[in-house]
């Protein structure tokens, strides 16, 4: 495929919106606007398209997947807390059939047990976990090589 008529829909799910000031000893400083001028940044380095969502609602983050196959050729999500609790984000990720990356700043592995656990990687193409914001880029670039590559 043309990279330039890709599009990737980047979804940040519950409790980024406090990135910066939100526990920074695990998630550290950057706020989410920084998170999202980089992929900006990256994108056109890339030659490509991204569009950025941040909703606290499980059932918006549904939505918004449903509603990216008219738009957008891949996803890259971190699903925050709902990584762990939604079959619909889950569901929905299958359902679409839209490649889907999964990210995370904190290594999901390191942390609590009922963080090991993601409903959402064996839907995923897949996951990267514990770089800080480098998870976003690295994310990226592995999404927009995995599309290519299909084309
Ligand atoms: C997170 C990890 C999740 O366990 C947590 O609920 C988050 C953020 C991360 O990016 O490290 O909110 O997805």
């Amino acid at each position: 495929m043309d990279s330039s008529f890709l599009s990737v829909l980047v979804l940040h799910g519950p409790n980024l919106n406090l990135l910066g000031q939100r526990e920074p000893g695990i998630y550290g400083a950057s706020t989410l606007e920084d998170i999202n001028r980089d992929l900006d940044s990256l994108a056109t380095e890339l030659g490509i398209a991204v569009d950025a969502l941040q909703s606290n609602h499980e059932g918006l983050l549904v939505d918004a997947i449903q509603g990216a196959s008219q738009k957008h050729q891949g996803i890259l999500i971190n699903a925050a807390a709902y990584t762990h609790t939604s079959v619909a984000l889950r569901d929905a990720i299958a359902a679409v059939n839209i490649p889907t990356v999964e990210v995370h700043l904190s290594n999901i592995y390191k942390r609590e047990t009922f963080r090991h656990h993601s409903y959402i990687a064996p839907v995923v193409v897949g996951q990267i976990s514990g770089f800080g914001p480098d998870s976003y880029s690295l994310g990226l670039r592995a999404l927009v090589n995995y599309l290519k590559s299909q084309h």
